[in-house]
C-alpha cells in the first residue's frame, strides 16, 4: 500500500476535522502508516516530526512502550463497563490519584469523552449547583477575549474565536466576555501591569454583573487555540479572589494546559490558585484515547447530594470512565512520577529555549514566547496564507507545525531529543527566511 491509496480513499470517505475538503484538492492529505517516539512515518516511507503532539495530546511519544503494556493488560481485564451503577479499579485509583495531584479541594471526579464534553460538563454543573442553591438567575458565563473552549455549542458560546463561532452565531446562547491578559492585547508596559488592568476589568463587570453570572471561565496562563497567547499567573490570582468575592465560580480549563505543558503538572500551580472546577483531557492518556475529566469541590458535590434524582447531576456519556482510557491515564501518572517527569522538564525547557535562540534573533520574529513547554512566536510576514503555507513547507522539510494565523508554535512530545529539537529550529528558521524573501 502506498500514500496514493489512501489519500484517495480518504478523501472520498472520511470528512476530515477542522478542514475545508476542497483544501485538499491542492495540499494532500498525509496519510499515517505508523507512529514511534517524536516521529509519524507515511507509507511511502517519509517521516514527520510530530511538532505539535498530534493537537496537544502526545506526552511521550508515539507507540510508547509502557502505555502499550498497560493498555494491554487492561485488555484481558476489562474493556468498558457502563460507569451508572457500576465502578471498576481503574476509573477508582485514577480519581484518587488526579484529586491528590491537582490544586487542594478538588476531590470529586466526573468523566466524558473529549475536552469539549469536559467543557460542558463544567458548565452544566456551575449552574445547576446554583439552581440546586436557590439561585437560578446564576447562568450567565463569563469568558475572557480570544477564548477556546471547544467546538459543542455550549462550549463554542464561551469560546471567542471569530473563525470557528461566527456561523453558529444564531445557536449560541449569549455570554459575555472580558478582557484577556495577553499582553499583546492591551497597551501596558510589561505583562504583570496587563494581568492587572484584566484583573480591574474583571472586578468592575462582576462588581455590576455578579447577580447573573454563575462562572468564569479561563485557559490558565496559556490560551492556545486563538494563538498561544501567555499571561502572567498574577491574572489567575486576581481572578480567584474576584470570583470569590462576589459568588462566581471559577472554571479552569485545563485541557490543553495540563499535563506539565507549562512547566508545572497543572497550570494553576503557578499562581497557587485552587479553581472550582478543574477541566483535563488531551494528554490525560498521553494522547492514546479520549478521555476527559472535570474534578470539583465538596460544596459543588454538596450541592447535589439529595433524595431527589432531579437535584442530581443527570448528565451521562456512554463511553464515562472508559477502563481502557483510564488504564492509559494511569500509565502517565506513572511515568510522570517514575521518571521524575516535572523535574526533567524543567531542565529540557531551558535546553530548548537555548537552541531555539537563531529565532529569537531573526528580523521578522516577534514576540517570541514559552512558558514551560510551549514555544510560540509571530511571524511578519506579507503572505497571507502564511498557515497554509508554512504547513506545507514545513511537510516538505520533515516537520509536522500547524501555525495559528501568523502564529509559528512548538509543542512536541516531552521525549524529543535536542538533537530533534535543534532539526525543528533549523528548519523553522528556513521556513521563516523564506516567507520574508517572498
Ligand atoms: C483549552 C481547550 N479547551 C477545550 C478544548 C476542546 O477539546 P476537544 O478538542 O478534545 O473537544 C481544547 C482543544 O484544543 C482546548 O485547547
Amino acid at each position: 500500500m502506498t500514500n496514493a491509496t489512501w489519500l484517495a480513499r480518504s478523501r472520498a470517505a472520511v470528512w476530515h476535522p477542522c478542514t475545508q475538503m476542497k483544501a485538499h484538492e491542492t495540499l494532500p492529505l498525509v496519510p499515517i502508516a505508523r507512529g514511534e517516539g517524536a516521529w509519524l512515518y507515511d507509507f511511502d516511507g517519509r517521516r514527520y516530526l510530530d511538532a505539535v503532539s498530534s493537537w496537544w495530546v502526545n506526552l511521550f511519544g508515539h507507540a510508547n512502550p509502557r502505555i502499550n503494556a498497560a493498555l494491554v493488560a487492561q485488555l484481558g481485564e476489562l474493556e468498558h463497563v457502563i460507569l451508572a451503577g457500576f465502578t471498576h479499579r481503574s476509573v477508582v485509583e485514577l480519581s484518587e490519584r488526579l484529586s491528590a495531584l491537582a490544586p487542594a479541594g478538588l476531590g470529586h471526579a466526573f468523566y466524558g469523552s473529549d475536552g469539549a464534553s469536559a467543557v460542558e460538563i463544567a458548565l452544566k454543573m456551575a449552574f445547576h449547583a446554583w439552581s440546586n442553591r436557590g439561585r437560578p438567575e446564576k447562568r450567565g458565563f463569563l469568558s475572557l477575549t480570544g477564548s477556546y473552549h471547544g467546538e459543542t455549542l455550549g462550549a463554542l458560546a464561551v469560546t471567542d474565536v471569530p473563525l470557528f463561532r461566527e456561523v453558529y452565531a444564531p445557536l449560541l446562547a449569549p455570554h459575555d466576555k472580558v478582557p484577556s491578559p495577553d499582553p499583546r492585547r492591551t497597551r501596558a508596559a510589561n505583562a504583570t501591569d496587563a494581568a492587572e488592568q484584566a484583573g480591574e476589568a474583571l472586578d468592575a463587570y462582576l462588581r455590576e454583573h455578579h447577580d447573573g453570572i454563575a462562572a468564569l471561565i479561563v485557559e490558565p496562563l496559556v490560551q492556545g487555540a486563538c494563538g498561544m497567547a501567555m499571561y502572567d499567573p498574577r491574572y489567575l490570582v486576581r481572578a480567584r479572589e474576584i470570583t470569590a468575592r462576589y459568588d462566581v465560580l471559577l472554571i479552569a480549563d485545563e485541557i490543553m494546559t495540563g499535563f506539565g505543558r507549562t512547566g508545572t503538572l497543572f497550570a494553576c500551580e503557578q499562581a497557587g490558585v485552587a479553581p472550582d472546577f478543574l477541566c483535563l483531557s488531551k494528554g490525560i492518556t498521553g494522547g492514546y484515547l479520549p478521555l476527559s475529566c472535570v474534578l470539583t469541590t465538596d460544596d459543588v458535590y454538596a450541592a447535589f447530594y439529595d433524595d431527589d434524582p432531579r437535584r442530581g447531576f443527570l448528565h451521562s456519556h456512554s463511553y464515562t470512565g472508559n477502563a481502557l482510557a483510564c488504564r492509559a491515564a494511569l500509565a502517565v501518572l506513572d511515568i510522570f512520577r517514575d521518571d521524575e517527569v516535572i523535574a526533567g522538564n524543567r531542565m529540557r525547557a531551558q535546553r530548548w529555549s537555548v537552541l531555539a535562540e537563531p529565532l529569537t534573533a531573526h528580523r521578522n520574529v516577534r514576540n517570541f514566547r514559552q512558558r514551560g513547554m510551549i514555544i510560540a512566536f509571530d511571524v511578519e510576514t506579507t503572505r497571507r496564507d502564511f498557515a497554509r503555507w508554512c504547513f506545507s513547507e514545513a511537510l516538505a522539510r520533515e516537520i509536522l507545525l500547524r501555525p495559528i494565523g501568523n502564529t509559528v508554535y512548538f509543542m512536541p512530545p516531552y521525549i524529543v531529543t535536542d538533537d530533534e529539537f535543534a532539526l525543528l529550529v533549523e528548519r523553522t528558521l528556513e521556513i521563516v527566511e523564506r516567507a520574508v524573501q517572498q
